[in-house]
């Protein structure tokens, strides 16, 4: 890997042990490993993992696609999600079809028990919204955003991109006897970005392959790992440290930003759910003692899988006829645990201090 050369050669796996094992690396590991297993414990006591799952994968989807400048809002967001509006931004529904994805992607996990090269192109394809796949046109670079400088040119022959992908999979679904899988978690979206296989989508497609390889590993159950938010945070550096391994072929610095990634979403992701379960307790409680009529934990419960709610979900949900859900809302408005709001021909019933905490 020549210091000055243009085009950086891209090397198989499995890198050189001692390069991805060091001491600093070891240690990271362990606290990182800890920090996730703790996560995996506490999510696995919310009693409904609907409800966290569909909060905290919509953070996740508008915090991958905030990373590519993809900036939509929260309300935004939401609003898109109940009222199946045609005319979104262009933004909110790049979100939408990120979140649309990682769904897409669980479920194949948890069908196949792992992944092939073409589940990765059919990820990508929810993702981007169209079927350009595997890239055949030469062309692509990646450059530095502010001087246009070609930082790094990926292989360019269809034929290569695919030797490298199967490469890839195999490390992927296969961890080395004794690597840690988060040591192998960093050193694989080393190679997924650095093969970029696609024309677009390669960093969403490859951040959410990462969430993949957590749940193939069982190290977490459900798709609930934050990690970009601490991605955009240090974006400086997940793009410099990419660069500078491209670069030197130097794994520690790397790897290390990722283990500390884990780590420091996971606690941040444990404090979350904590937050949200102590406001769940809260909100059963309130609507026990100010709207006892129409308590049903299925209600309440409801109100966190659908921050923000309508009638029709609440029909769907608890099998109600209109009026009776138009009435519950209305309850749950006037005891302060809901904020309606009007949207075209919609009243939409918003959880706000849910909405709150998920923004962080
Ligand atoms: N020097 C680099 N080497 C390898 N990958 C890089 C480098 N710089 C950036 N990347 C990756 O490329 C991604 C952007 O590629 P792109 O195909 O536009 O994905 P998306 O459309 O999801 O943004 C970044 O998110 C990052 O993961
Ligand atoms: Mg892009």
């Amino acid at each position: 890997m020549g210091q000055n050369a243009p085009y950086y050669v891209l090397d198989k796996l499995p890198p050189k042990r001692e390069k991805v094992e060091t001491i600093n690396i070891l240690r990271q590991a362990n606290v990182a490993t800890a920090a996730l297993a703790e996560l995996k414990g506490i999510a696995m006591t919310i009693p409904n993992q609907a409800m966290l799952i569909n909060a905290i994968v919509i953070q996740e989807a508008k915090g991958s696609s905030e990373i590519e400048n993809i900036i939509t809002t929260q309300d935004d967001l939401y609003k898109a999600l109940a009222i199946n509006k045609s005319n979104i931004s262009a933004e909110t529904k790049e979100v939408v079809d990120y979140r649309k994805a990682i769904f897409h992607g669980f479920n194949i996990t948890e069908e196949q028990g792992f992944l092939r090269v073409n589940d990765i192109i059919s990820i990508q394809q929810e993702l981007v919204n169209n079927t350009a796949g595997i890239r055949s046109t030469p062309g692509t670079v990646l450059k530095n955003d502010k001087t246009g400088e070609i930082v790094y040119t990926p292989p360019q022959d269809k034929q290569e991109i695919l030797d490298f992908l199967s490469n890839f999979i195999i490390h992927y679904n296969q961890n080395e006897s004794d690597l840690s899988p988060l040591i192998n978690l960093a050193i694989l979206h080393y190679q997924f970005e650095s093969i970029h296989p696609f024309y677009d989508g390669n960093g969403r497609t490859g951040r959410i392959l990462n969430i993949l390889y957590l749940i193939l590993n069982k190290l977490i159950d459900i798709p609930i790992l934050y990690l970009s938010s601490y991605i955009i945070e240090n974006k400086h550096d997940y793009y410099r440290l990419l660069n500078q391994t491209n670069k030197t072929g130097e794994w520690e610095e790397w790897i290390l930003f990722m283990l500390k990634a884990v780590e420091s979403t996971s606690l941040q992701t444990i404090d979350k759910i904590n937050m949200i379960r102590k406001l769940l307790g809260q909100t059963i409680k309130k609507v026990q003692e100010k709207a006892p009529k129409i308590y049903k934990k299925e209600l309440v419960e409801l109100l966190f899988e659908q921050p923000y709610s309508k009638i029709e979900f609440v029909v769907n949900h608890l099998q109600v006829e209109r009026k009776a859900a138009s009435r519950y809302l209305k309850e749950l408005e006037r005891v302060g645990v809901l904020e309606s709001q009007r949207v075209g021909r919609e009243t939409l019933y918003i959880n706000s201090e849910l909405i709150e905490i998920l923004k962080g």
